[in-house]
């Protein structure tokens, strides 16, 4: 039985660690008596954030800058801190941006840049990680995918495809890293109620013009929204029990086994429900 333990001492780092998700598991991490480094491309929000948790040992909690899609700024920074640490025991890979609307309004810009943030951004923090933990002998890689990583996700299509990436990455990569005692799970959220719903596309892409408001079609397809702090919770017992795939809520899992079971059976439905989830989401 995996018990709050686990993280006690431990060192962390933790990406797009500003807002929703990864705020909520700095604050679960810290809170469990983890050493928490909060990374975000949005400095001062990851600093606010670290300085909100920082009611524990000084030092436990910081924030810094970083932008994932920066092969060298994440390389850096994880062998800073593994430095500055003497060792690195956990990498959650967690900034993502969505991005939404119908394929046939998506530029290559709106492709390369989901791709350069939930793909890349990962394979960044990966890179940078595994070789450090397969000296140490130990250490887990945690990364953010979605439950769109594991059904199709119509009208959210560069997303879905990213998070499958993410994925395979991450079930592929656990089946090596396991002879070298390095830990690799992959979360797989339904719908989370962070700012992330609400945002709409990155503002400097071209405008989508049938972008359906992202909360109320996904809460529409997959349900109601579940708080950060609960998922961060589930997150670290997940974690904690090295589960190599950790979806929740508990009802985001019901879509996931109607597509195992049938894969036909939700692709041939899935367009009925989906027009009528984005009329009702005003797309
Ligand atoms: N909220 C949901 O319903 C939901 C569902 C499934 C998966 N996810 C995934 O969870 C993760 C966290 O999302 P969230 O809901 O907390 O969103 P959020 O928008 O609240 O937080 C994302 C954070 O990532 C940061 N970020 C964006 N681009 C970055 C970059 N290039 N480098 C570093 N940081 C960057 C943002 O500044 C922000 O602080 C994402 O990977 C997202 O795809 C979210």
């Amino acid at each position: 039985m995996p018990d709050d333990t686990h993280y006690q001492g431990r060192v962390a780092i933790i990406t797009g660690a500003a807002s929703g998700i990864g705020k909520a598991l700095a604050g679960a991490l810290a809170r469990r008596g983890a050493t928490v480094v909060l990374a975000d491309i949005d400095e001062a929000g990851a600093k606010a954030a670290a300085d909100a948790l920082a009611a524990g040992p000084p030092g436990r909690v910081s924030g810094v800058a970083l932008d994932v899609t920066d092969a060298e700024a994440v390389a850096s920074l994880v062998e800073r801190v593994a430095q500055d640490h003497g060792h690195l025991d956990f990498l959650f890979n967690n900034a993502g941006i969505a991005v939404a609307g119908p394929v046939s309004e998506l530029t290559l810009a709106h492709w390369n840049r989901t791709i350069d943030v939930n793909l890349r951004g990962v394979v960044h923090g990966v890179v940078a990680a595994y070789p450090i933990m397969i000296r140490q002998g130990r250490g887990h890689i945690v990364n953010t995918a979605s439950l769109a990583g594991l059904l199709p996700s119509p009208m959210l299509t560069a997303y879905g495809m990213t998070k499958h990436g993410v994925v395979s990455l991450s079930e592929s990569l656990r089946m090596e890293a396991a002879e070298h005692g390095v830990r690799v799970s992959v979360v797989c959220p339904g719908v989370i109620d962070t700012p992330l719903l609400d945002k709409g596309n990155p503002p400097d892409l071209p405008p989508v013009t049938h972008a359906p408001n992202a909360r109320a079609l996904l809460t529409k397809m997959i349900g109601r929204a579940y708080p950060a702090a609960s998922l961060a919770e589930d997150v670290l017992d997940g974690v904690a029990r090295n589960r190599p795939i950790i979806v929740t809520p508990r009802h985001a899992r019901i879509p996931w086994r109607i597509y195992r079971i049938s894969p036909r059976l939700m692709i041939e439905s899935g367009p009925r429900v989906m027009r009528r989830a984005v009329r009702s989401a005003g797309g």
